[in-house]
């Protein structure tokens, strides 16, 4: 079964061989779907017959964003602090255990029904890839069935045991992280694809570099790729460390030596910007200028989860992006696509060509830019094909 999705006013493929520009945009373009993968794009005079036809009206057509990096699985609320936040209460991690102590009171139930109401929001803007982390369980069953309930949902599962030391583990850092790389791991790792840790020497309640790197490596030796949170409240060991271990992402990146953009430079490790992160804790924006400049991979994600960040919307970071981190609208998008598509090691999502997931999203909008142009508009939707019963799933 075929479908020729045509009435595209602007096509971005992200295949800088078929148009202008690292977009590869093509004008009054169509796209042939077939089993859920491309099968054509090109100009809509050239296209070939398909079993069916879905006209978008002028609309312009991009790939799905690939939110590289959220937290979905969690119970409770921090509007409160938020609220603080904005009234000048520093965020340092500490709200952290609030949301881990409503997480473990919660049912499967209730966790996957929240999961489920942000995937589909998410979905609603455009994104069609999406990473999931535990995090905000904590103990060995919390970790594990937070991981299972994610895993229904997308195969880009991240085990985040090391989040934060949990308040029953006060003082006892490296008794905790035994633990971690011990029992949670053995436990977590059949659910996993990725390991990643909250490393910020900064941060009372996270991990300093050397107990990152004990977690990372113990992740790694169980088969599991890294990533890292690192450097978002300060300029500590994260990104190098991220970059020596080989880890596909470094995320946040937002306090950055010039060693650190060497490394990233000198690395295959994405760094991973998301500036809804900045706006939620009121702080300075990261530089990707600076970090496109020295020839680093960026890519744009959310972050959404209850304390630091709650959006779910890719096209307003990616609108953060081009008014506050000095991306242009077409770096910004690329990153937010085929930028996270890096950041997860995929080759199957973030552009249009053929062969790739059939994963569109369609811009009530004549082009890309109107998500910068239009902030807060809510322009982008995945499209939703008839012979299309797949949903977020990675
Ligand atoms: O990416 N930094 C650590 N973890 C999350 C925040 C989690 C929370 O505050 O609940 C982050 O910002
Ligand atoms: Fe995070």
């Amino acid at each position: 079964m075929s479908t020729l999705v045509t009435g595209i006013a602007e096509l971005v493929t992200n295949d800088p061989s078929v148009g202008p520009g690292l977009l590869g945009t093509v004008a009054d373009a169509a796209v042939v779907v077939a089993d859920g993968a491309i099968a054509w794009v090109g100009p809509a005079a050239r296209a070939p017959h398909a079993d069916t036809k879905v006209d978008v009206g002028g609309r312009a057509v991009i790939p799905g964003f690939v939110d590289s990096h959220a937290h979905l699985v969690f119970a409770g609320d921090r509007a409160a602090e938020f609220e603080a936040r904005m009234s000048g209460a520093r965020y340092d991690g500490g709200g952290i255990s609030r949301t881990v102590s409503a997480t473990r009171g919660a049912s499967d139930d209730v966790l996957r029904s929240r999961l489920r109401g942000l995937m589909a929001e998410m979905r609603r803007q455009g994104t069609t890839t999406v990473e999931i982390k535990s995090g905000y369980g904590l103990t060995v069953p919390d970790e594990a069935r937070c991981l299972r309930l994610a895993a229904e949902i997308t195969p880009e599962t991240t085990f985040l045991g090391a989040h934060v030391v949990p308040p029953e583990y006060a003082g006892r850092t490296d008794e905790y992280v035994g633990l971690v790389t011990g029992p949670m791991l053995a436990a977590c790792a059949p659910h996993a694809r990725w390991i990643d840790v909250f490393c910020e020497p900064a941060s009372p309640h996270a991990f300093d570099g050397d107990a990152a790197r004990v977690v990372l490596e113990a992740g790694r030796g169980a088969g599991l790729g890294v990533r890292v949170h690192a450097n978002q409240l300060s300029a500590g060991p994260g990104v190098q460390l991220a970059v020596e271990l080989g880890a596909a992402s470094a995320d946040h990146c937002t306090h950055l030596t010039p060693a650190d953009v060497d490394a990233l430079a000198g690395g295959t490790t994405v760094a991973t910007l998301m500036p809804g992160v900045e706006f939620s804790t009121r702080s300075p924006y990261p530089d990707a200028r600076r970090l496109l400049s020295a020839g680093v991979t960026v890519a744009l994600a959310t972050d959404c989860n209850p304390g630091s960040c709650f959006t779910s919307s890719m096209p307003f970071c990616v609108a953060l992006a081009v008014r506050e981190l000095g991306m242009t609208p077409a770096e910004a998008l690329w990153a937010a696509t085929a930028g996270g598509a890096a950041a997860l090691r995929r080759t199957d999502v973030g552009h249009l060509q053929p062969g790739a997931r059939a994963d569109l999203a369609v811009l009530d909008a004549p082009s890309y830019r109107h998500l910068a142009y239009r902030p807060g508009v809510p322009l982008a939707h995945a499209l939703e094909l008839a012979d299309d019963a797949r949903r977020l799933r990675g």
